[in-house]
């Protein structure tokens, strides 16, 4: 197969930042490949309000008239189920919740999800999905650490289907063969999303560099291994969010670097890179066009797109972004 072509692909979780990095970051979302996005609010000050989201929608699409952006609330003790009726009342998708403390700009994130029942209760009446970043704080006293902050989680995504069986709950970005498991084993209300650097990286690759390092980060071997066998069998509730973060260069080379890994511009040659390698082309249309619309309940895609198994090499830097694979030769190209 030298020539693929796919519906346009949705992408369930991209971070398009503000100001000057959103002017650059915006225009490539196309030119990787996506023709729809889950766009994230962890922006400063976050996006809180459905007014927020629509002047950002706004900003995005004035810089990107050929992508659709479906807005997400940040989780925060402000949010009301009044603020969540009219969040779907004006189109906002989902709510994203951030464990406090976990990532870049989750300072205020979730302490306690108890805490939001009654939010919870009006997603689940509204339709609107629940978005989470599932890993819980580093704590010494109890051993979390980076490496099993995600599996810690698993018993709160547990819990929360248990008691919301019908909200839409998404994973976002799974790293551990625990949280492929736990959600094949949960009812078909949840799913989990996987990035294209997911199915690349171990531990090895991003200890001592940088550019690599994003959160959750990459796990041991076996677990890689399971999320390219998920993705390979087809699962249908595990589908793309590509977690592309961009950050400057020198956020990111710097004694202190900012998590996030920047794949959007260049994200299907990327993942057709990968499923080439892994034998199983034929199922990345499912993956990137098919699963996650059907799991949300939205239309496919009319557009397609065609990728060309041609080498295509990887630009050190988009502006003073260094994308994913930099100086790298990629298989495919579209
Ligand atoms: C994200 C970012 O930079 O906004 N970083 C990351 O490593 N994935 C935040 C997030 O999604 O965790
Ligand atoms: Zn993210």
């Amino acid at each position: 197969m030298d020539s693929l072509t796919i519906p346009i692909a949705d992408d369930f979780h991209l971070h398009l930042r503000q100001d000057a990095m959103m002017h650059v970051v915006a225009p490539l979302v196309r030119a990787g490949g996506v023709g729809r996005c889950v766009v994230m609010p962890n922006t400063t000050p976050p996006i809180a309000t459905a007014e927020d989201a629509i002047r950002y929608r706004g900003a995005l699409e004035a810089l990107a008239p050929d992508v659709e952006f479906l807005m997400t609330l940040y989780l925060l003790p402000e949010l009301t189920p009044q603020a969540v009726s009219t969040a779907a009342a004006q189109g906002v998708f989902g709510v994203k919740c951030y464990p406090k403390g976990v990532t870049t700009n989750s300072e205020s994130g979730t302490e306690d999800f108890g805490a939001y029942d009654a939010v919870f209760s009006a997603m689940e009446a509204e339709g609107l999905a629940l978005l989470i970043h599932g890993e819980v704080p580093s704590n010494a006293e109890k051993d979390v650490c980076v490496l099993n902050a995600e599996a810690r989680f698993l018993p709160e995504l547990e819990k929360l289907h248990g008691r919301f069986p019908k909200l839409r709950i998404v994973l976002e970005h799974v790293t551990t063969a625990k949280a492929v498991d736990c959600v094949k084993a949960l009812g078909s209300t949840v799913a989990a999303t996987v990035t294209a650097h997911h199915l690349d990286l171990t531990v090895d690759d991003w200890a001592g560099r940088n550019h690599n390092f994003c959160k959750p980060v990459a796990k041991y071997p076996h677990d890689r291994d399971a999320l390219r066998q998920v993705v390979c069998e087809g699962h249908p509730r595990f589908f793309l969010g590509s977690d592309s973060a961009p950050h400057p260069r020198s956020a990111k080379e710097s004694a202190c670097g900012c998590a996030g890994v920047f794949t959007s511009p260049l994200l299907l040659p990327y993942l057709a890179d990968t499923f080439d390698r892994l034998g199983c082309l034929d199922r990345l249309a499912d993956f990137t066009s098919t699963f996650g619309c059907a799991f949300h309940g939205l239309p496919p895609s009319a557009d397609t797109i065609t990728l060309e198994r041609r080498a295509q090499p990887v630009p050190a830097a988009y502006g003073d972004i260094v994308p994913y694979r930099a100086g790298q030769t990629l298989l495919w190209q579209r």
